[in-house]
């Protein structure tokens, strides 16, 4: 019985952890670990895994001027499903297999920290 309770109580606290939003820090770590390589750490768009020859370049995440022409749900949508999802390249992998929704909402997040802009609205 007392075992049952604690197996009871571990799986309540699993289910917790999985369900709490992504905190901003998080957010940060997934950023270096799915997304630099090609994005850059700071998001120039200058990681390892960029060579010459990419056909396109990963966005600038840096550049308010351009992230400003996405809105949320554009950046979120090419996340999820990949670029051509949005008629971009393929270079950029669909991630909805890999992170969860929440995931994705916290890293489109931390991609309007990097740009230090809003993004365009609606
Ligand atoms: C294998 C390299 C690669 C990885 C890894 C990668 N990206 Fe990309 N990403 C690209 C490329 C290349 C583009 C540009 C596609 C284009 O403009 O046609 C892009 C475009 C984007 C865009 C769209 C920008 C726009 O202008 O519409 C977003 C948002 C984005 N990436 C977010 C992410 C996030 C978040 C991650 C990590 C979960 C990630 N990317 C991982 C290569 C990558």
């Amino acid at each position: 019985m007392l075992k049952k309770t604690m197996i009871a109580a571990a799986l309540i606290g699993a289910a917790f952890a999985t369900a709490a939003p992504a905190e901003a820090e998080d957010a940060e770590v997934m950023y270096k670990f799915y997304c630099a390589q090609c994005h850059g750490l700071t998001g120039k768009g200058d990681g390892p895994n960029v060579t010459k020859d990419f056909p396109v370049s990963p966005r600038n995440f840096t550049s308010a001027a351009e992230m400003n022409k996405l809105t949320d749900a554009d950046m979120k949508n090419v996340v999820m499903d990949g670029g051509p999802a949005a008629s971009k390249s393929p270079m950029m992998p669909p991630w909805s297999k890999t992170l969860t929704d929440a995931e994705v909402d916290a890293l489109v997040g931390h991609l309007r920290k990097l740009c230090q802009c809003k993004g365009k609205q609606g």
